[in-house]
């Protein structure tokens, strides 16, 4: 929820339309830094001086000189594995504050093997010379390179670092001569492919974690988050470069033809700490970029369910009544969500004593039905002696600073409130303690995740954009504008460390956070914030959690429905279809939005959200099979078409269509009253596409109409892909647990199909610690379906009931379209039900289907 919703209500009402308050939140011109900076003109303002170079095994340095006088700098250049190098530029004797909580442990360096010098320049290489990097002296520059291609340089052209009283910006350039589009920079409510900006015209992408209130779409405005990795895509290459630096930035970007591709990052503090991912596929530089801030860990089972929230279910009673007719009208709901108002005066970890007098009782309904509690936790204390939080952190010095030393206050929920001061390790342990189970009372283990929010930080002040100044004092004297955009990052380390804390690390502690960082992916979820119930929100969505997802943070969704106004019953269908394939899945609205459950709608709107639910969790082997790969490989869950076609330009800008890992494709509909969408089908001649609610076949050939219904998106299966379903749907993922499996399949043009399938407890780390998994390949050949053992020791039953073949019929050669016959398999080639057959996971069973 936000601050705009309490005093805007009459606008809210009457206009039905919201739009972000510019005054507020200002555009590069009102920025200082920015305003300098951007207008700069190349100037090549450093030399590097050769007497100065010097290298070891793996990291070349050298002083860089003012071309017209000032300070000196030094140039780090370090080879890292994984295809990656590291630049430091920094000024000698930098005060410059160094980020220490980011990065998911020390980037491990790779030697140099090869050091070749000449008159204007020095090139090292790595990975078997495969990799180079080659520092130009006068004009400074440094090329990298992949196999002979060049493909990242960075511009010493626009090379700057100043120092003033307030800040230290610096100022520098990137050109991906590969690369055709722009990807990255979360987070915008933008077209996944990034416009390009330029003075007099769009304004630079804004990294500065804020609290927007009515967002607008299509704008480089800052939103909640901030991952300040771009990618530069292309053809022939894709690479990418990840700035560790967690001041306010700005990002100029141009996507063209390739040569011209380029972006200019213009950052108020901090140091010049930038990494550079050689890729060349789109999957290999997001491993590379998460091989350096860490994969999320598997969720618990529960959380890839449906949950359900609202500002706010402010009573016991109503809690357990939503709860309860959820299971009578037959909507699957895994969690109900408390924001603000069930805490006693906004003050968190307490209950409204009036309106939650008993919620020990209120968790053990919800358990009765196996739902899970999930309550809103922000990070701002009320001022109020006599609250525990608030005596404890200010006894032991652990709230931020205003510039004076005076501890800092400034207005929230609660009214006047101080705030956490989270880069202070002790302020992450003693707010984490506060989830015990005897700190947070009156909680059982049905109060199972924790919503972060508000943690930009929000402070309800104009004048400062709403947070905290940028010269508040951190621990260790850091001023905030140096830390602001991992605030909230480290806000959600210390609730993740907390939850560990709470149940003894038994279980997979589940985090929703509004504010973000690169990295974040290690402790949370995310979800894109207070949008609005209008169509291209809903098409936001996906654009803003594909980004997220090539970014690490795989887990992200959107409030279902639209936050501010009320959806028409069509939008609000459209949206629970969509939301049925995005990886967190949760309907939000605000106060002043009418009651929208699904079972307060219309009988045909039930009918279609009941529908969509029912795909979810259907298909939750498909996000818990995925979930797991990601753990280990990086890799995004929903994928836009480039990450899968990198060499198709026509799906660059592509953004309305999603790839649930590589089988599953769903296109938007984000249209009111079509009747038909475009879909594009990818994959040249290699693919073909299945429907998965008609008996439609599509070549992979590019766009095609295809008819929509009130009922149904598109959604189609790869041929050659497997798809495996618990296709029995109970009211929760808890009572699906030991349902057996359907697989689906249609085989390609060597009569072969693949697909893994990973089971375990569901919510334990034993899976990570102990192996304690069953990770299985599926491999169809004919009519012989061989199940295989990946990895794990575990032991969980891999149950077939039925085993469903899609055979393409009616499709003559070099056609678009066909149609396929099911034929569903109950038994094997002896009769013998499937799911009669022993299939024992740590060996290779094939089931003979005829
Ligand atoms: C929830 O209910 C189950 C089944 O009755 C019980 O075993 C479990 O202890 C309960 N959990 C909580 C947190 O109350
Ligand atoms: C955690 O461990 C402590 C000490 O062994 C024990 O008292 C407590 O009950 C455990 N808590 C949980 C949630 O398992
Ligand atoms: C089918 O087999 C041929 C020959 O082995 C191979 O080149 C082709 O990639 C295979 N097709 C698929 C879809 O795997
Ligand atoms: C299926 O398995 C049988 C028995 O193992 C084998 O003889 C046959 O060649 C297999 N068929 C295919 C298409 O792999
Ligand atoms: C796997 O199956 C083969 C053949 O049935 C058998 O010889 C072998 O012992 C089995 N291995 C395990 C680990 O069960």
């Amino acid at each position: 929820m936000m601050f705009k919703s309490l005093f805007f209500v009459i606008t809210l009402v009457v206009t039905q339309s919201l739009a972000a308050d510019h005054n507020t939140f200002k555009d590069c011109s009102r920025v200082d830094f920015c305003t300098n900076l951007r207008t700069r003109q190349p100037s090549n303002d450093y030399s590097v001086d050769p007497d100065t170079i010097t290298t070891n095994a793996n990291t070349l340095s050298a002083t860089l000189r003012p071309n017209s006088g000032g300070t000196d700098l030094v140039l780090t250049l370090t080879g890292l594995q994984e295809d990656t190098f590291r630049v430091k530029i920094k000024e000698v004797d930098s005060g410059r504050y160094e980020l220490v909580d980011v990065l998911d442990g020390e980037p491990k360096p790779t030697d140099f093997n090869g050091v070749a010098r000449d008159d204007t320049s020095i090139t090292v290489s790595t990975n078997s010379n495969s990799n180079s990097a080659r520092v130009t002296f006068s004009p400074f520059s440094i090329e990298f390179s992949k196999d002979g291609l060049l493909e990242v340089v960075f511009d010493g052209d626009k090379l700057t670092l100043l120092e003033t009283e307030v800040n230290a910006p610096f100022s520098f350039g990137v050109k991906f001569p590969q690369a055709v589009q722009l990807y990255g920079i979360h987070e915008h409510c933008e077209t996944l492919a990034l416009k390009n900006t330029a003075p007099g015209g769009t304004d630079p992408y804004r990294l500065k974690n804020s609290d927007v209130g009515g967002f607008e779409i299509e704008s480089p405005m800052a939103l909640y988050g901030s991952i300040p990795v771009l990618y530069g895509h292309g053809p022939k290459a894709t690479s990418g470069v990840f700035l560790h630096n967690a001041a306010q930035q700005w990002v100029e970007t141009t996507s063209s033809s390739a040569g011209t591709t380029q972006a200019y990052f213009m950052t108020e503090a901090g140091c010049l700490d930038l990494f550079v991912l050689l890729g060349p596929t789109p999957t290999q530089v997001v491993r590379q970029y998460t091989q350096l801030t860490g994969t999320a860990h598997l969720p618990q089972i529960w959380v890839l369910g449906y949950h359900q929230s609202r500002y706010s279910y402010d009573t016991q009673e109503l809690v357990k009544d939503v709860a309860a007719n959820f299971d009578s009208h037959n909507f699957q709901l895994d969690a109900i969500w408390l924001d603000i108002d069930y805490t006693d005066g906004f003050k968190y970890f307490t209950w409204n004593p009036d309106t939650f007098s008993d919620p020990v009782e209120m968790q053990n309904v919800l358990n009765g039905t196996n739902k899970k509690l999930v309550t809103i936790i922000d990070p701002h204390i009320k001022v109020e002696e006599g609250y525990n939080v608030y005596d404890g952190a200010l006894a032991k010095d652990l709230f931020v600073k205003n510039a004076d030393g005076s501890v800092f206050q400034g207005s929230c929920w609660p009214g006047l409130s101080s705030y956490m001061d989270f880069l202070n390790p002790e302020a992450r342990d003693f707010y984490g303690s506060m989830y015990s189970y005897e700190n947070f009372q009156s909680t059982t283990a049905t109060l199972a995740g924790i919503w972060n929010d508000m943690n930009e930080p929000s402070v309800f002040d104009n004048s400062l954009e709403m947070t905290l100044p940028a010269d508040a004092i951190h621990h260790g004297n850091v001023k905030h504008q140096e830390i602001h955009n991992i605030y909230g990052f480290l806000h959600t380390m210390s609730t993740h460390k907390g939850l560990l804390e709470r149940d003894n690390a038994t279980k997979r502690p589940f985090i929703l956070t509004r504010s973000h960082f690169a990295g974040s992916q290690r402790f949370a979820a995310i979800w894109t914030g207070d949008n609005t119930a209008d169509w291209p929100y809903l098409l936001a969505e996906v654009q803003e959690c594909l980004n997220s997802n090539i970014l690490g943070i795989v887990l992200c969704g959107s409030d279902v429905g639209g936050f501010f106004n009320n959806p028409s019953n069509e939008l609000y269908e459209r949206w629970y279809q969509l939301g049925a394939w995005l990886p967190f899945f949760r309907a939000h609205s605000t106060k002043d939005a009418e009651r929208r459950e699904p079972y307060l709608k219309p009988e045909d709107t039930q009918g279609v959200v009941r529908t969509a639910l029912q795909t979810r969790y259907k298909h939750l082997p498909v996000w818990y099979t995925l979930a797991f790969e990601h753990t280990i490989t990086g890799d995004p869950i929903v994928r836009p078409l480039f990450y899968q076609y990198p060499e198709d330009v026509s799906v660059y800008k592509i953004d309305d269509q999603l790839l649930l890992g590589r089988d599953i494709l769903v296109r938007a509909v984000a249209e009111a009253g079509v009747e038909s969408v475009d879909v594009y089908f990818p994959g040249g001649g290699n693919e073909v596409w299945v429907s998965e609610t008609s008996d439609d076949v599509q070549a992979g050939n590019g766009k095609v109409a295809i008819p929509v219904t009130r009922e149904n998106i598109p959604v189609y299966y790869r041929r050659g892909g497997i798809v495996v379903r618990k296709d029995t749907v109970r009211s929760n993922t808890a009572e699906m647990a030991s349902d057996s499996f359907t697989i689906y399949y249609t085989v390609d043009e060597n009569n072969t199909a693949h697909g893994t399938l990973y089971i375990d407890d569901g919510v334990s780390f034993k899976y990570r610690d102990e192996n304690d998994y069953t990770y299985v390949n599926i491999e169809v050949s004919g009519d012989n379906v061989t199940i295989s053992n990946i990895q794990g020791d575990g032991n969980y039953p891999v149950i077939i009931e039925k085993i469903v073949r899609r055979d393409i019929v009616q499709m003559p050669e070099g056609s678009q379209s066909g149609r396929y016959k099911e034929i569903v398999h109950t038994t094997d080639a002896s009769g013998q039900l499937l799911k009669n057959v022993k299939i024992d996971p740590k060996n290779k069973t094939v089931l003979r289907l005829k």
